[in-house]
């Protein structure tokens, strides 16, 4: 049997459950080497580890080079080092791809190697697939999903009345929180995402300022008791769409009806939604964790040693971008106590305490009524 060598760049949390992977079902892989910054950090298992970026990156033996590491720098320059060096890379770093995805997949096309990064997105969710093969040949209006596995378990957790730090601290314990977990909760681990599923299931480039990103550091366990008692809840949505040829992207806290399909899920599961002119497809499945996003890594390794995929297609299409729609906001008073006014401005709909309006209320006049407001994620 021909094994295929495999040298890792990091050695975290997703790298050790990769080699535990391998070492329990894929007898064709072989770990090689893993690039560390610490050697001596207990590890759950053995490979040979070095400081040497070139005992990977240059060592004749690697076939495919794994990036588990996270972050811009120096992943982007290693991705391209080892791309040069011939060598194939699957990538879980969602955030170098996000940066800097169009340069390397540029360079990954010029050397003739592939770089697959399923694992970026959603975990052990294999979307990506189905957007660059199955979903490519049909036109999406719109892409959107729970994509950030942190936030959903910490606002699960919150609506089961387990307070914010301590949801928090469980979701680093539990290896789904980003090494700086702020990425998760202020909303950029799911604007890089979002980005990613963008590019791919529209054929463009984006660049990530475009991406309008509000995370869920304002959300507070009172604000969802008020949207439980009403049968709303709330999770932070990633959104691409495409309008009249205008492209917008935005994360946000968004509200939904109970029972609503991006509520159900339970802990760091991930769902997507894809919107097209053959329908709508759903995805869904843990989104974090070591042993998921090993899953897509497998994949990708199995995908580049059967030679399965076709060459990394440049995106051609270049839609203007176009800042996010800005409502229709729900609406309803932060106290009690106090009722809502009748007649909002902009009030399309009211039901019991709470209102939908068409466009957001400037913070002065949040506190003149009392309100809070949250994007509202339902068609009206
Ligand atoms: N921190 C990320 C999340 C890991 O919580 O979804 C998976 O990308």
């Amino acid at each position: 049997m021909h094994r295929t060598t495999i040298g890792l760049l990091g050695f975290g949390t997703v790298g050790q459950a990769l080699v535990s992977l391998i070492r329990e079902s894929q007898p064709q892989i072989h770990v090689a080497k893993a690039v560390v910054r610490d050697v001596h950090r207990q590890r759950s298992v053995d490979v040979p580890m070095t400081t040497r970026p070139e005992d990977v990156l240059l060592n004749p033996s690697i076939d495919v080079v794994v990036d588990v590491m996270g972050g811009r720098d120096p992943a982007r320059q290693w991705i391209k080092e080892a791309l040069h060096a011939n060598k194939d890379v699957v990538t879980a770093n969602k955030e170098v791809l996000a940066y800097h995805g169009e340069e390397l997949l540029a360079v990954a096309r010029e050397s003739g190697r592939h770089l697959r990064y399923e694992a970026a997105v959603a975990g052990g969710v294999p979307v990506l697939d189905a957007l660059a093969h199955h979903l490519s040949v049909v036109p999406l209006e719109r892409i959107d999903g729970v994509l950030n596995g942190t936030c959903n378990f910490v606002l699960s957790a919150m609506e089961q009345g387990i307070p914010y730090s301590r949801a928090l601290a469980d979701a680093k314990r539990l290896g789904y929180a980003e090494a700086d977990p702020a990425a998760d909760i202020e909303g950029d681990d799911t604007a890089r995402k979002i980005l990613l599923l963008a590019q791919l299931g529209f054929h463009t480039t984006v660049p990530m300022a475009s991406v309008d990103t509000m995370g869920i550091t304002e959300i507070t366990d009172h604000h969802l008791a008020r949207l439980k008692s009403f049968h709303l809840g709330l999770r932070l949505v990633g959104t691409a769409a495409l309008n009249n040829g205008l492209l917008s992207l935005r994360v946000a806290p968004t509200v939904y009806r109970v029972p609503h399909p991006f509520l159900s899920l339970d802990g760091p599961d991930n769902v997507v939604r894809v919107v097209s002119s053959a329908g709508t497809f759903w995805f869904q499945g843990p989104g974090a964790g070591g042993y998921a996003t090993a899953t897509s890594i497998v994949s990708d390794i199995t995908r580049i040693i059967h030679r399965t995929i076709s060459v990394n297609n440049p995106n051609t299409e270049r839609y203007p971008i176009h800042p996010a729609k800005r409502g229709p906001y729900v609406c309803f008073t932060h106290d009690t106590d106090r009722s809502l006014p009748l007649g909002l401005p902009g009030e399309i709909r009211r039901l019991g305490s709470y209102a939908i309006v068409s466009e957001g209320f400037a913070a002065e006049e949040l506190d003149e009524y009392g309100l809070c407001q949250f994007l509202w994620g339902e068609e009206e």
